[in-house]
Parts: C-alpha cells; sequence; structure tokens
C-alpha cells in the first residue's frame, strides 16, 4: 500500500521568524554568514567555505563566467551550466579561474604608426583613454608606448601626427612585471602618481593594466571567496550522462568543486557519478541532489556526496509538479532533510552541509531556510536579473527586463538534467521561458540582501548560521497573515505601486 504522509508540505512564504532578545552584541556588523561548504568530521571543520551562503544555480540563464566572476568577488560562488559543449564551459571556468582582481587585459590599444586620428577613434569606440601601444597592435604585444589623454590637444595636434610621437616611450615607462600584487602595483600607482600601471612580462610583451580607480574599488570587496593561490573560486554544473568525459576536463581548468545538476536526484546515476569522482579525484568535491526526505539524503550521503541539495518543483520557471505530479513543499522539504542530516551526524560523525535550492522570492527567505537547517541556497530568479547575467535586456514598455529560462524548456533543452536511462532527448518541457525584472548591477541587490539577513540575525539574537539555527523560534501564518503582511488598507503614493495592491 502507498504510503501517505500525515503532514502537509509548506512554502517558505507560509512562515515567519519571531525575533529574540537583541543584545547588544547582536549587531549586524558582528554577523558572520561565512558557511560550510563541504562535508566534514566531527570536531574538523570544512575544507571548503562560502563568505556568504548564496550561490548561483546551473542554469544557461544565470551561470556563466561574468556572473561567476561577480559573484565569488562578492563572496558566493557560481556553478556552470552544463548544458553546454565541454570546451565552452571549460573555458568559462578557465575564464573566471584567471581572473585578477584589478589586472584588465587592456581592450584599446595601437601600433606606433597609427595617427592622432585612430587615437580619437578608438577612444570613440571603447570610451577608455589609456591606451598601450605595441608592436602589433594587440593586447599581449611587445609594450613601446602609452597614450592617455594628456598626450595631445585635439585643437593644436594634426589629426597624422603618429602615435609614436605622442606616446610615453617605453624607456620612460613606471611599469610592473607580472606576477606583481595588487598591494604593490598600488604602491608603485601612489608613490609615482600614476592613473595607470601597465604589467608585463619578462620579455616586455603587455599582460594587463592596473587603474588608481580599480584598486580603490576593490576596497569594496572584502568578501571575495578565493583558493590557496588567491584565485577566484568556482563551481561546475555536471550531469549524469557525459561525467567521464566532462569532469576530467572541469578539473584540468581548475573547477574547485562540481555539482550534479538534476531535477531527480534518488537514483542510481548519481551514486554511479559521485562514485567515479571520488574513485578517481581524490581531492575533487562533489554536490548531489535534488532530494526532498530522508532516504533520498542518506542514499546520497552514503554515496560520499559532499553536499546535497534540496528541492523538487518550488522554482520560479519549474513545471516540474505540474507535469509529473511530484516534489514537496521546499520549507517542509528543507524541515525533513535537516532531521534526517542531523540524525546521520549523530550517528556518523560526518557533517553534511545542505543546499536549499529553488523558490526562495523574498531576501527573508533566505533566512528562513538558513534558520531551517540549510548551510546556503542556490538561486536562479534572483541573478538572472542582474547585468553579470548571460541574458539580453530588453525594453517591455517603460520596464527594462531579462530574459530567464528553464533548464527543462525547450529553449536549455537540457534533458540529462532529466535523465532517466533510455534514449537520450527532451519529450517534454518541465520549465519555461520567461522574462523576469532588470535589477541592476549583482553587487549593488547583493549588498542589500546580506544587509537584510544580518539584520534579521540581530533580531533573532544570533550572529552566526549556527546560532541561528539554535535559536531561531519559526510560526506557521495563515493566509490572512499573508496579505497582512504587505502594505495595506491604504493609498500608495507612487502611482506605480497602486497597481499592485
Ligand atoms: P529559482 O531561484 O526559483 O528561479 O530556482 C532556480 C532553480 O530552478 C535551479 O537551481 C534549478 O534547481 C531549478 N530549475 C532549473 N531549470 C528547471 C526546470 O526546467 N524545471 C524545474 N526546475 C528547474
Amino acid at each position: 500500500m502507498a504510503l501517505y504522509y500525515d503532514e502537509t508540505s509548506y512554502t517558505f512564504n507560509e512562515f515567519l521568524l519571531v525575533p529574540n532578545l537583541t543584545k547588544k552584541s547582536n549587531t549586524p556588523d558582528n554577523v558572520s554568514l561565512i558557511t560550510s561548504l563541504v562535508r566534514y568530521k566531527k570536531n574538523e571543520g570544512t575544507p571548503l567555505k562560502l563568505n556568504i551562503p548564496i550561490v548561483s544555480s546551473v542554469m544557461q540563464s544565470v551561470s556563466n563566467d561574468t556572473l561567476g566572476i561577480s559573484l565569488a568577488r562578492n563572496g558566493g560562488l557560481s556553478f556552470i551550466f552544463h548544458s553546454q559543449m565541454i570546451e565552452k564551459q571549460v573555458q568559462m571556468i578557465r575564464n573566471v579561474k584567471s581572473y585578477k582582481a584589478g589586472f584588465v587585459k587592456s581592450d584599446s590599444n595601437l601600433k606606433p604608426d597609427n595617427t592622432l586620428k585612430d587615437i580619437l577613434a578608438l577612444i570613440d569606440k571603447t570610451g577608455h583613454s589609456t591606451i598601450p601601444v605595441t608592436e602589433d597592435g594587440t593586447p599581449i604585444g611587445k609594450l613601446l608606448g602609452l597614450v592617455t589623454s594628456r598626450d595631445f590637444r585635439i585643437t593644436k595636434d594634426p589629426l597624422d601626427k603618429k602615435v609614436k610621437d605622442i606616446m610615453t616611450p617605453y624607456s620612460k615607462l613606471v611599469y610592473g612585471r607580472k606576477g606583481i600584487s595588487l598591494k604593490d602595483s598600488n604602491n608603485i600607482i601612489w608613490t609615482q602618481k600614476l592613473n595607470c600601471l601597465p604589467i608585463i612580462d619578462e620579455k616586455d610583451f603587455l599582460d594587463s593594466l592596473v587603474f588608481r580607480k580599480d584598486i580603490i574599488e576593490h576596497d569594496n570587496y572584502p568578501n571575495e571567496l578565493l583558493d590557496s593561490h588567491k584565485r577566484l573560486m568556482v563551481g561546475a554544473g555536471i550531469n549524469t550522462r557525459d561525467y567521464k568525459e566532462r569532469i576530467p576536463e572541469l578539473i584540468k581548468a581548475g573547477a574547485d568543486i562540481l555539482c550534479i545538476d538534476s531535477s531527480d536526484g534518488f537514483s542510481e546515476w548519481q551514486k554511479d557519478t559521485i562514485e567515479y569522482v571520488k574513485k578517481n579525484y581524490k581531492n575533487m568535491y562533489i554536490g548531489a541532489g535534488n532530494i526532498v526526505e530522508e532516504e533520498g539524503f542518506n542514499y546520497l550521503a552514503d554515496a560520499g556526496a559532499d553536499f546535497i541539495k534540496i528541492g523538487i518543483g518550488p522554482a520560479s520557471i519549474c513545471t516540474t509538479r505540474e507535469q509529473k505530479g511530484i516534489g514537496m513543499g521546499q520549507a517542509t522539504a528543507v524541515m525533513k532533510v535537516n532531521e534526517a542530516r542531523n540524525k546521520y551526524f549523530k550517528n556518523t560523525g560526518i557533517y553534511m552541509p545542505l543546499c536549499a535550492d529553488g523558490g526562495i522570492v523574498q531576501d527573508y527567505h533566505i533566512t528562513l531556510a538558513l534558520a531551517m537547517g540549510a548551510d546556503f541556497v542556490m538561486m536562479g530568479r534572483y541573478f538572472a536579473r542582474f547585468d553579470e547575467s548571460p541574458t539580453n535586456k530588453i525594453k517591455i514598455g517603460n520596464n527594462y527586463v531579462k530574459e530567464y529560462w528553464a533548464e527543462g524548456s525547450n529553449r536549455a533543452r537540457n534533458w540529462q538534467r532529466y535523465d532517466l536511462g533510455g534514449s537520450e532527448g527532451l519529450h517534454f518541457e518541465e520549465g519555461i521561458d520567461s522574462y523576469v525584472p532588470y535589477a541592476g548591477s549583482l553587487k549593488s541587490n547583493v549588498d542589500v540582501t546580506i544587509s537584510k539577513i544580518k539584520a534579521t540575525f540581530a533580531n533573532c539574537g544570533a550572529n552566526d548560521i549556527k546560532e541561528l539555527q539554535e535559536k531561531a523560534r519559526i510560526i506557521r501564518v495563515s493566509a490572512a497573515s499573508i496579505v497582512e503582511s504587505k502594505p495595506h488598507d491604504i493609498i500608495p503614493k507612487n502611482y506605480n505601486e497602486i497597481a499592485e495592491y
């Protein structure tokens, strides 16, 4: 006979946190959101951490190299999507790993025989007025000089004046050698009163440029998530079909961690994939999922997963529940798996980090997920709205939107995510193609989200995630309370908001 669960399953929206005493030490400044990313043994501590408890979804419309760089600079981690050719995913991983904050590749270059007219055209095209002059005019050619807007006068100099007669020549340039730290570059820039320091290799070929303004900006990223070589960290999504070909290449490219991307992770294919990684790559980590209850959790934990992802059907673009009738309300799923994880810890002494994946709509849903037992959350819709996501920004009416499509949509055709063996291909869709409101830069949004989370921690009298999980008091709310939670019974002054209420 079928098993009938006694409970109803709920979503984050149906819960609120009840404040605890806020001590004077419970200020947002004192809150640490550092969290465990991979399993560890009791009393040992995790070998891999996140500086903020947020990762981005394994999705074409979310996690590419640009978003990966930006999120890691802000303390989180992206899992670069796998529904693309192996070489393309590898290149994205390489781009994140080779990114060096403050060291930018030059995009405006000329040769000594070019003219002032070429300089002006280039400035018009790129908007950048620092132009390295290289032997072959490429960003990696032998450096011969540097042109800045202070080197010429448009009103006096003829347009055919040669670049070689305008530039500051190599012999008079201050430069740094490849391998120099950002701190030492900074010192040179300040002591020599420069705006830009070219970095060249041992043969005098241009490597990158360091700008004064970027160094000042760098101080705005105190949470950068770095590996032991001070490179940004990045994860890679994988599937249970081509993993034997894909994983070796991703690891060679420098991926710090892998994550099996699947709508239903309670499968023997996931076990095989985890075992393959554990057998062949002793130092590589692999997350698995998605599951929603104890048996699925135990299966993946025993198979050797390093973190486990929770969520079937809660995502904003998801139609899995409609199409197949499988899943569970996401808040209940997190609470259930949390219980299983705690039991597992007690029995085995192994702490297994949990990731709540999908269905995060309000920033406080992140705090709720953490309070209910998640160690970090995965989001797609949230990130798709930002400048850094890979999708088009489009104007519709008076508003800007960005495209956001599901991996199980006809557009992404990521059939491997829904692989149940058998023939290849997507037989029906499990997600849709949509728009989300454009929201600006990742940094400005993540900063606000983190401020809200820290403020809630202070309200709950907690200074870190473990303390929140121990102390949190959580209450279910009625449908009427959810209505009451929004502004009500007033006329908003902002005309645009009237439509909403
Ligand atoms: P969101 O943050 O609510 O938009 O959810 C993002 C999550 O949706 C991802 O991390 C995936 O787990 C999930 N997802 C991606 N594509 C699909 C799909 O086609 N169907 C169902 N879920 C999906």
